[in-house]
């Protein structure tokens, strides 16, 4: 198939209605459209139709018992796919919809059940993104989009990314500029009780708790067993995986930089990491301290070799966790590219959108964390 692209400047957004039509057109048809949102880039089909569904599993190569989540545009749309909804969701709408926000409550029989992977709940969510509106508005008002990647690579931020993994499986790409949180929606449970995060988000339990006056729970960030049937089924699926084996490296940021050096060292001493290249997930607060041992311990080789070895890559800074959500996948993204064989980490505080990024940094790590 030869994919469509087409690029929308945000700043004269009334002259992109004709693509948005042809987006409308192409997911009413049945056809996929990939389309950006504040979290990450979506891959969009007619969410009521089983064959749409279907095709956005083989386009990703995704597992078919792994839920979409349905895009709306409009509140009052909620009702035609969600049955039993409990009057916090209405609060927690009227707060973070349009927004980072996806909500889980029952399905009605207008959602076929290739859309919620065989489950009989299904996942709601308002994006704050007005060419995601658009799409939705003009494609029928119900798109089912899983995150617009490959099934186990990072999620896409950038429509580079969604060009990468998906041109010439899908109908179109929007290219809308980057994402700005970077980081997939929170995923809040709304069939138990109390409420439960599935998928921690740039919106916290804290935040959620304060509109509703009631508890959530937080699932521990911990696997789910393959063998028993989870409540999120994606997560039991190892995500955001880079091809490099990812290792997080925990403790006083000195002693962090202190392990990481050595690292370096090794990598640039013969008998190091056989010549394989290394790659550093910077704080800018660090990164100093790893240009300087580049420097001492690199000082006899050529620069050119050395870039070779070393590839350090700043994320933000350590205050602005934002920031740093908004740089993750695109720097484990650019890794891949770079084929180095480990990338170091830093850990970054679990507060705020903080929990969200170290969710995804351990996930891509496979849990794997050496404490200094
Ligand atoms: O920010 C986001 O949520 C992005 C953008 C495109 O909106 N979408 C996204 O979709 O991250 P996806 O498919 O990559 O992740 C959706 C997650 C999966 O882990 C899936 O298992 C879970 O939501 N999910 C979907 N429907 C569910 C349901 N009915 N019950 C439990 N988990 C569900
Ligand atoms: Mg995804």
């Amino acid at each position: 198939m030869i994919t469509k692209h087409y690029k929308i400047d945000r700043k004269n957004i009334e002259t992109a209605s004709a693509i948005l039509s042809e987006a409308g057109e192409t997911i009413r048809n049945g056809g996929l459209v990939v389309f950006p949102t504040e979290t990450v880039y979506g891959l969009g089909a007619n969410a009521l139709r089983e064959e749409a569904s279907k095709k956005i599993y083989r386009a990703k190569g995704r597992p078919s018992d792994n839920p979409l989540i349905i895009h709306i545009a409009n509140l009052k749309d909620l009702p035609t796919i969600a049955k039993e909804i409990p009057n916090a969701a209405y609060l927690l709408a009227k707060k973070f919809w349009p927004g980072p926000l996806t909500m889980i409550f029952n399905k009605s029989k207008d959602v076929p059940d290739t859309t919620t992977g065989g489950l009989s709940s299904v996942a709601v969510r308002m994006p704050d993104d007005e060419i995601a509106l658009g799409v939705i508005r003009c494609g029928g008002g119900f798109v089912a989009a899983p995150s617009a990647n490959t099934s186990g690579r990072p999620s896409p931020t950038k429509a580079c990314h969604v060009a990468d993994d998906l041109d010439g499986k899908v109908d179109m790409i929007i290219d809308g500029g980057d994402c700005t949180i970077g980081l997939e929606s929170t995923i809040l449970d709304m069939t138990v009780s109390p409420f439960a995060i599935l998928r921690p988000g740039a919106i916290t339990a804290e935040m959620l708790e304060e509109v509703i006056k009631e508890k959530v729970t937080s699932s521990s960030g911990k696997a789910l067993k393959e063998d028993t049937a989870p409540k999120a089924p994606g997560m039991k699926y190892r995500h955001y995986s880079p091809k490099a084996k990812l290792v997080l490296i925990a403790g006083e940021v000195g002693k962090v930089a202190d392990y990481i050096n050595e690292r370096i060292g090794e990598a640039l001493s013969d008998g190091g990491v056989n010549g394989d290249c290394i790659g550093i997930i910077a704080s800018e607060e660090i990164a100093n301290r790893y240009s300087e041992e580049l420097r001492r311990a690199g000082s006899n080789l050529e620069s050119t070799d050395l870039q070779k070895r070393v590839i350090v890559k700043t994320i933000g800074n350590r205050a602005d966790a934002s920031g740093i959500a908004a740089n993750l996948y695109r720097i484990l993204r650019e890794f891949d590219a770079e084929d180095v064989s480990v990338i170091y980490s830093e850990v970054f505080p679990e507060e705020g959108i903080g929990i969200a990024i170290m969710n995804r940094l351990t996930k891509a790590a496979g849990y794997e964390i050496i404490y200094v």
